[in-house]
Parts: structure tokens; C-alpha cells; sequence
């Protein structure tokens, strides 16, 4: 049986579009290791879906003056659109206002509950007495306690990452009114972080070597630092997943609490619908299948401490192999803000350019050490300069030569010589390199290699000139062509974890049948007293394999057309004018 795969992804919060941080942050790079995963033979799960709870759903809701349902049911398909014009291969993208996943959230729950990892006990909490209701933590706004940064919400402080105790808040303001809340006990349940301390730091003491170095040691001092206590899991609000217990059924679990259980309740979705319902056990139980958490920075905690003690409590379940968190990204030098319109939106950048370009961009420059900038000027540059002139010139410039000069096939070469040995030698090479850094999910260093590769490519072409001898010598022209021919086809399937779309199109060219990776799809899934839909994919067709060329002589060429477009140099000042406007 071949390896087994686990790609978690987190779960963007259906109150608005996701934009390219989103992107670049937590959903491109889960797509690019999966599709590698996929070439490799391996079997693998990706999932995810929309996180509908919690205040970001109910916040919105009350601006608009609809229902949190009405919010979901608006940027769930928007996002699941998004997605697929992006390709992310996502074999399950489901949401958590399901009857399954309130089923699996009420299972773990009770589960904990059971095994003495949640109590309860009261604790003071912020109550406005103007607007006569409780406050939930994004609800009150105040200083930080632990870095003095005004404008932390009750919850967290972005400005130094930190969670913070909504009561512990300095100077705390109700969100709706701008009164100053009263501090109230009321009764919740808790999870005992406190007994899973020591469990988690055996565990974060073992086999950690892969761990990115900003996610290992942010782990460690926490678990290090002793200061891990109880923290309340359910909240007195009406939105959310109801309490299994009676007596509280006027609260609801804490939306983080059931949002990280979506990994485990999606892939029993995923089960379920393709007919094997036991089928999710490979993946959470099985100790030889690896899991990976794709996050941005600041989800860490959920998925390092609070996930991972959830699945320590549980029992039986596999724990994160690895969790890759990406930094963020910066447009044109400023921080990405929702409430100060400063973003691109992924749907609204796909209206105007192509996906592979996108997804190149967000790779050659990805947030994985660094909070790093995307401006327009560099997206030109790369697109044209790296994409057109380099990759998709070699490949566009061979491809239509062979095409007109050699009856529309791959010709027959003769004896390599040194050079086209080289050449071969360089891209078969590259599988193992770039495979190894895929593998480390180092993909903006494995998206350059690759790049490398084209540009050795490109300039063994130049040096051939097979234009030249084609005049001279036939045969010798027919051997260059097949060389180039055959690294592109290798580079081909180098390049399709990052740009599926384009090598998808020269693999046609190159006069292949098939599908390289699979087939994604949007579906409509039924329960039993509702319906949602859901981004879905299937492997079963998928034809690509992460191994060399053996492009066959003689093999039928189709007419190639060139696989990028080159951008004009006026979108750099139009775009930033765009974004301005949208700020204003
Ligand atoms: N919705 C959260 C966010 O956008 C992420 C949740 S990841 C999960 O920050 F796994 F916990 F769902
Ligand atoms: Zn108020």
C-alpha cells in the first residue's frame, strides 16, 4: 500500500473573500506539496472548508443586517470559486455549519470530557450594560497587556501575536457602543491545558528536526515557559455548534474549538461521501501516515498547542508530523488590512490575469522565512521576463521549430554529444533536488531550482542554434531538438506542482493524452436535513509521474501557442490606482 498523506489546511472564515495573503499564506502551498505528493504515487487527503462561527461571521452579519447563515451562504461558494480557478486540488473543501461536523465537534467534546482534559468552572467575563448582552472577545477592544500596542482585540494582539484574556484587556471599550464593560462571572467548560502540558512537551521534544525554525521555538517557550493554564472552550453566544451537555443550552462551543476538529470532521466527511465511511481511519490512525498543517503565522498556537493537546486528550489520533506556518505578505510595502481595504481579492485578480502567473509569483516570493512585499512592478517583471521570455519562450521557440521543420513530430536524434549530455544530466538531476525541498516543503527554494534548470535549458538552445543547423546538418538539428524536447517535457512535470495549468497545456502540445494530476470539481453534498457545496477532486484520472523524460521519437506534436501572455507596463500604475481607490 503506498504512503498515506494527511494536508490540513486551515479554514478561512466564510466573512468575505480571501485575498492574495490568504493565497500566499496558507492555501498555495498545501496545493503545490499535494500535487508533488500526488506525482510521487502517494496517497493523499486534502482537506479543509469554510470556518463559519464565531464572532468574524457574527460581526459581519450585524453590519449587513442578515443572518450569520446568510454571511456563509455568500462567501463559501465565492471562495470555493476562487479556489477552483486557482486549482488547489482540495479533495474535500466542505464548511463547518454541517450536520457532520457538529456531530464529530460534539463527539471530541464529550470525548475530553470524559477523559479529564475538560472541566468546568466559573470565570469572570466582560458583560456591556448598555448593550445588555455579554461580549465576546473580538467584541472588546483595548491595550495590550502584554506589549502595551493599543487597538488588541479581547482575543488577540496582533501587534505581538500573543493571546490575551479578554478581561486582562487594558482600558477595554465595547465594540458596538464604546462603553466600558462590566467584569461578570458566568459558568463555562475548560480545557485543561495545564495537564497537557507535559504530554505536549515529550512531544515536541521528539523528532522536530523538519519543524521551521519560527514555529519550533515559538512552541517550545510556550510549553517551556510553564505559564499554560485551563482556557474556556464554550461562550455565551447563540451562533456556533450547541453545548452537548444539559444545562447550557444557552451557550455555544468556542468557534476555535470546533474549527481545528474540521480536519478530523472533514476527512469522516470525505469518507462518507466517497461510499468507504471507515475509510478516514488510514489517515488519523495509521502511525505511518504523516500529517502536515498549512497556517499562517499567527494560527500557531491553535495548531501547535491547542490541536495537538485536543488530539493527546482524544486519544488514538495521529499528531501534526509538521506544521509549515508561513509569515505574512505585504502589497506595494504596507500591511494587508481587511477594515482598511488594503488587499487584492483573488477572484477580482483572476478576472484579469491567469492563474499561473499568480501562483508563480507567490511562490518565487513566498512568506516562508520572512514577511515578504508583492508589488505590481515585480509581478511584470517575473511574468514577463521569468515566465514568458525564459520558461515559455524555450518551451514555445522549440515546440513550433519542431513543429514546422520536422513533419510535426519528435525527430530521431543522432549521437549526444557532451553538451546535450550535460543538458539531460542537469534536468534529471533536478527530480531528486527539487524533490528533496518539496519534500521539506521549501518551495520557494524548489520553485528556483527549477527556474535554474529552464534557464540552462534556454541557454543550450542558444548555443545549439539549431535555426543554424538545420541549414548545415539536418540530423544534427533533429538532435538538439530532441534534447531541448525532452528537458522541456522533464521540466513539464517539474513545474506542475507550481503551474498546473500551463504544463497541463504543453503536455498536450508535446502530443500527450490525458490528465497530468486529476480532475477538481464543484459539487452539492446532501445531509440529511440540509445540503452545502463543496469543492471536490479526483485523482482517479490523473496520468503524471515525478520521473524523467521518455518522450517517445515520433510522438504526434499539436500546434503550440504560447503559454504566457506578456503584460503591458502600464498595469503596474493602473493597478496600485486601483487599490487606492478601493481604500478610499
Ligand atoms: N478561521 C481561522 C482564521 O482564518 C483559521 C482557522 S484554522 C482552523 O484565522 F483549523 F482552526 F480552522
Ligand atoms: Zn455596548
Amino acid at each position: 500500500m503506498s504512503e498515506k498523506i494527511l494536508i490540513a489546511v486551515a479554514w478561512p472564515y466564510a466573512n468575505g473573500r480571501v485575498h492574495l495573503g490568504h493565497i500566499a499564506g496558507a492555501y498555495l502551498p498545501p496545493d503545490i506539496f499535494a500535487r508533488y505528493q500526488r506525482l510521487r504515487g502517494r496517497d493523499v487527503l486534502m482537506v479543509s472548508g469554510s470556518d463559519t462561527h464565531g464572532t468574524p461571521i457574527t460581526i459581519r452579519a450585524e453590519e449587513e443586517g442578515i443572518t450569520p447563515r446568510d454571511v456563509v451562504n455568500r462567501y463559501h461558494p465565492e471562495n470555493i470559486e476562487a479556489f477552483r480557478q486557482l486549482g488547489l486540488t482540495f479533495d474535500l473543501f466542505t464548511e463547518t455549519d454541517t450536520e457532520n461536523h457538529w456531530a464529530v465537534t460534539q463527539d471530541v467534546f464529550l470525548r475530553l470530557l470524559e477523559n479529564g482534559y475538560i472541566y468546568r468552572d466559573t470565570m469572570m467575563s466582560l458583560y456591556c450594560p448598555h448593550c445588555d448582552r455579554w461580549l465576546p472577545d473580538r467584541y472588546v477592544e483595548g491595550t495590550c497587556p502584554h506589549c502595551g500596542a493599543p487597538g488588541a482585540r479581547g482575543d488577540q494582539c496582533d501587534a505581538c501575536q500573543r493571546t490575551i484574556d479578554a478581561t486582562q484587556l487594558i482600558e477595554p471599550r465595547c465594540a458596538f457602543c464604546g462603553h466600558t464593560p462590566q467584569v461578570r462571572e458566568t459558568e463555562h467548560f475548560f480545557l485543561d491545558l495545564g495537564k497537557l502540558n507535559k504530554p505536549l512537551l515529550d512531544w515536541m521534544r521528539t523528532d522536530k528536526e523538519h519543524w521551521r525554525s519560527n514555529v519550533l521555538n515559538f512552541t517550545l517557550n510556550v510549553l517551556e515557559s510553564g505559564e499554560l493554564r485551563g482556557r474556556p472552550i464554550t461562550r455565551d453566544i447563540k451562533w456556533g455548534i450547541p453545548v452537548p451537555v444539559e444545562g447550557y443550552e444557552d451557550k455555544r462551543i468556542y468557534v476555535w474549538f470546533d474549527a481545528v476538529i474540521g480536519y478530523l470532521a472533514a476527512t469522516k466527511e470525505w469518507a462518507k461521501i466517497t461510499g468507504h465511511p471507515e475509510a478516514w481511519r488510514d489517515w488519523w490512525q495509521d502511525p505511518n501516515t504523516r500529517s502536515y498543517y498549512f497556517i499562517g503565522k499567527d494560527n500557531i498556537f491553535f495548531h501547535t498547542i491547542i490541536w495537538p493537546g485536543m488530539l493527546i486528550g482524544y486519544g488514538g489520533l495521529n499528531l501534526p508530523y509538521d506544521v509549515p506556518a508561513n509569515e505574512y505578505l505585504n502589497v506595494e510595502g504596507r500591511k494587508l488590512s481587511k477594515s482598511r481595504r488594503w488587499f487584492i481579492e483573488t477572484l477580482d485578480f483572476l478576472t484579469r490575469y491567469d492563474p499561473d502567473p499568480l501562483r508563480y509569483m507567490l511562490t518565487i516570493n513566498a512568506p516562508e522565512r520572512n514577511d515578504v512585499n508583492f508589488t505590481w512592478e515585480e509581478f511584470l517583471r517575473r511574468n514577463n521576463d521569468e515566465l514568458v521570455a525564459t520558461w515559455g519562450n524555450l518551451a514555445n521557440r522549440m515546440l513550433t521549430f519542431a513543429y514546422k521543420n520536422f513533419d510535426k513530430q519528435v525527430p530521431e536524434p543522432g549521437e549526444l554529444d557532451a553538451a546535450d549530455e550535460a543538458l539531460l544530466a542537469r534536468v534529471e538531476d533536478a527530480f531528486q533536488k527539487v524533490g528533496d525541498l518539496l519534500e521539506g516543503c521549501k518551495f520557494k527554494a524548489a520553485i528556483t531550482e527549477v527556474m535554474a534548470v529552464a534557464h540552462a535549458a534556454n541557454r543550450y538552445l542558444d548555443e545549439k542554434a539549431p535555426w543554424f543547423q538545420i541549414k548545415e546538418d539536418r540530423a544534427r538539428a533533429a538532435t538538439t531538438v530532441y534534447v531541448t524536447l525532452r528537458a522541456i517535457d522533464s521540466l513539464k512535470t517539474l513545474f506542475t506542482p507550481f503551474l498546473p495549468f500551463t504544463c497541463q497545456r504543453l503536455h498536450e502540445y508535446l502530443g500527450y493524452e490525458g490528465n497530468i494530476i486529476g480532475r477538481l470539481y464543484v459539487d452539492t453534498l446532501a445531509e440529511e436535513h440540509k445540503t452545502h457545496v463543496a469543492l471536490r477532486y479526483d485523482a482517479n484520472e490523473l496520468t503524471g509521474k515525478w520521473t524523467p523524460s521518455q518522450l517517445p521519437v515520433g510522438q504526434a506534436l499539436r500546434k503550440p501557442k504560447p503559454l504566457f501572455k506578456k503584460l503591458d507596463e502600464n498595469i503596474v500604475e493602473e493597478e496600485i490606482a486601483r487599490m487606492q481607490r478601493q481604500t478610499a
